[in-house]
């Protein structure tokens, strides 16, 4: 079995699900990492004590999707060489997981896809996520739908056999980080704005079709909003992408209750979300973590492909209009029903045996194989 990730976000999703078959001694389970992200996914590596068998080392200062694809691609030649998995497991919608499947299939090794079946059906949004998600799930042979929404998207696509519902693994990792911190009673969160008892709201954001006019604007909404707050601390743990740090540094720099931080590691990101008010983000796996936290998420899309959240009242689809941002952030800080409404730990991504799950069919098919 060969696990195949390269972002922060495939290692989180994925760290359980390892650390699962690696207790199953049946399995003999093999990391490769392609290295899409260095510094975000080498925290999330350390976080959960797991060592690549192969590191590709791809990634390179602001990357272009040619570059990942193309470098990524040809190096993983050389491990399924090497290492001639029976299955390999990718996880969602990024140039690793589609170049991972794309090159199980031209090895004609099975493929399994974890986050299968997420669908947008906006072809540019989230760009290139939705497309790399339809493609990878196209070429996989086992398919572990997070929702029955998920398993229905494949449906629609003809896709029915070897079909999954399992819950997302992004809450068994979610549940691992909340248990550790508990045991260990502290995080590395040191902050002077957490010890002032204001509230917070906790900010993310990195999707490539938002950069430029876009991203500038989410930081204009921002700045208003710490304007009209003062007494709210707005922290950014801000993405390491130079597209992305650019905008954030310059228009947002110079407030005071503004804290542009660095990426956190797993624990301590987790924490500022339980002790954040509201969670304004682009991101995937925080659409899903924050309501199972009972935070309302303003989420900085056009269109979801997590409507699971919006369904269940827990998230509102704000885009990048700087106004609808400042209005539905206003109306969460100004006004209790409004919070107390939105407020409220809903769970529709699983229940954290999701990684469980997933090994148990695993071992079914390959003891019936066998
Ligand atoms: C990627 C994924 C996106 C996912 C996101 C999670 C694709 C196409 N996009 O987007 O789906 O939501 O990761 O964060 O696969 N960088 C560093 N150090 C790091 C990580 C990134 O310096 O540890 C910088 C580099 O300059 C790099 C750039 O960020 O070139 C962009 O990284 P890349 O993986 O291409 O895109 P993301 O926007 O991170
Ligand atoms: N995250 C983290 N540190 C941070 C910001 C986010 O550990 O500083 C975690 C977060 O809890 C979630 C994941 O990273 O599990 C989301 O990753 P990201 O936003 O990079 O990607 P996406 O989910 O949008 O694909």
């Amino acid at each position: 079995m060969l696990f195949i990730f390269g972002t922060r976000p495939e290692a989180i999703k994925l760290a359980p699900l390892i650390k699962e078959f690696q207790r199953r001694s049946q399995f003999d389970t093999k990391v490769c990492v392609t290295g899409q992200h260095r510094q975000m996914l080498d925290q999330v590596l350390s976080f959960f004590e797991i060592k690549p068998d192969y590191d590709l080392d791809i990634m390179q200062a602001d990357q272009t999707l040619f570059d990942v694809t193309a470098n990524g691609l040809k190096k993983l030649e050389k491990v399924f060489d090497d290492c001639k998995p029976e299955c390999v497991f990718v996880q969602g919608d990024t140039t690793t997981s589609f170049i991972g499947a794309l090159a199980a299939y031209y090895k004609k090794v099975k493929i399994a896809h974890i986050e299968a079946g997420l669908r947008s059906h906006n072809k540019y949004s989230p760009f290139p996520e939705e497309v790399n998600r339809k493609l990878a799930g196209h070429m996989a042979d086992f398919h572990f739908a997070p929702t029955e929404q998920a398993v229905q998207h494949l449906a629609l696509e003809n896709i029915r056999s070897h079909v999954y519902n399992v819950g997302n693994t992004v809450i068994d990792a979610l549940f691992l980080g909340l248990e550790q911190n508990k045991k260990k009673g502290h995080t590395k969160n040191n902050y002077d704005f957490l010890k002032n008892n204001h509230r917070m709201v906790l900010i993310t954001g990195h999707r490539r079709e938002s950069f430029g006019k876009p991203f500038e604007d989410i930081c204009e909404a921002i700045r208003t909003l710490s304007l009209r707050y003062a007494d709210v601390e707005f922290v950014y743990p801000v993405h390491l992408n130079p597209n992305v740090r650019e905008p954030v540094n310059r228009l947002l720099s110079d407030l005071s209750n503004v804290h542009l931080i660095e990426p956190l590691e797993y624990p301590e990101f987790i924490e500022m979300i339980e002790k954040s008010t509201i969670v304004l983000t682009d991101s995937g796996g925080l659409q899903e973590e924050a309501p199972s936290l009972g935070k309302p998420v303003l989420v900085m899309r056009e269109v979801t492909e997590r409507m699971e959240g919006v369904e269940a009242g827990t998230a509102k689809l704000v885009g990048t209009d700087k106004n609808l941002i400042v209005s539905e952030m206003s109306k969460l800080l100004d006004d209790k029903m409004a919070y107390d409404k939105m407020a409220k730990a809903v769970n529709p991504y699983g229940d954290g045996s999701t990684c469980a799950k997933i090994a148990d069919v695993i071992s079914t098919i390959y003891s019936n194989t066998k």
